[in-house]
């Protein structure tokens, strides 16, 4: 077990790839903070795991509210004592408008998906820097690439300009500057932070966004010829919270069946 023994908060676990890290953080030993503004399905998790004898709390919170952020933050460490890694995981674009890009909706992704990570981040730093150890890991995308996810067929089907499946792109792009500025500056403290950037993966989220055609598309220019299930995910998440990855900061793990390959 490659975690035993360590603190891992989760957030945006209560359902898709979120729920499969909390998952296989358990199998490999560590104790799991499901945090999430859906608390119904973060309680029936952290039911389902401490049914299994792991050990779990589920939190109510929005990445977006510092207040909520910092009292989980107490939360977890009361109750298990330290925090050992964040995952920055939670991110809106199930109600993406995919073809157009309003203004208001711009905010709402980058208030979620960008000051989010930031916000959950400065929550834990105290207690990282108090243990002079932590690893942070920030769900980024290969949207952040603009290429990436936009495959001929769906090029020709933009509207033009910035849509919404760009204003995605550019929060993920911020994750992966976030996750280098970190780096440079909770260094001092031991404390990493790297970055995943998912390929497409079948989460509920997805099948429910992104049409059949693109999809097919996606996975036709992908070298492995396959989308991502939610907990082909999770191997590299435990790799980063790990201490195989022990030098390693200011990454970022492109896992996407080999989409994006540059
Ligand atoms: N599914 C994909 O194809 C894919 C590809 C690349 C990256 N990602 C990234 O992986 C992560 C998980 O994606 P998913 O497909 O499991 O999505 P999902 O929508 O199924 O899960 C996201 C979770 O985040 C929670 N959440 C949303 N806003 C929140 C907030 N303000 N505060 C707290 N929790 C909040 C939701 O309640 C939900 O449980 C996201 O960061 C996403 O951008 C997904």
């Amino acid at each position: 077990m490659k975690l035993q023994g360590k603190v891992a908060i989760i957030t945006g676990a209560a359902q898709g790839i979120g729920r499969e890290y909390a998952l296989r953080f358990v199998e490999e030993g560590a104790a799991v903070a499901i945090v999430d503004t859906r608390l119904q399905q973060a309680r029936d998790l952290e039911q389902e795991i401490t049914a299994r004898k792991g050990r779990a709390i589920a939190i109510g919170a929005d990445v977006t509210n510092e207040a909520q952020l910092a009292a989980m933050a107490k939360q977890v460490a009361d109750c298990f004592g330290r925090i050992d890694a964040l995952i920055n995981n939670a991110a809106i674009y199930y109600d993406l408008e995919l073809g157009r890009a309003s203004l208001e909706y711009g905010r709402k992704v980058m208030d979620v998906n960008v000051f989010g990570v930031m916000l959950a981040s400065w929550a834990v730093f105290p207690y990282m820097e108090r243990q002079h150890s932590g690893s942070i890991i920030n769900i980024a995308s290969i949207a952040a690439w603009p290429g990436a996810i936009s495959p001929p067929p769906m090029r020709s089907a933009r509207a033009g300009g910035i849509t919404g499946g760009d204003l995605y792109g550019i929060s993920k792009a911020a994750v992966i500057y976030i996750t280098q500025s970190m780096a440079l500056n909770f260094g001092k403290s031991n404390i990493r932070v790297n970055a995943i950037a998912p390929g497409v993966t079948m989460s509920e989220a997805t099948r429910k966004v992104v049409a059949g055609r693109f999809i097919e598309a996606l996975i036709g220019q992908s070298a492995l010829g396959r989308a991502l299930e939610p907990r082909d995910l999770a191997g590299a998440a435990v790799f980063l919270a790990s201490d195989d990855s022990a030098l390693m900061t200011g990454q970022c793990l492109v896992v996407d069946a080999g989409c994006k390959i540059s």
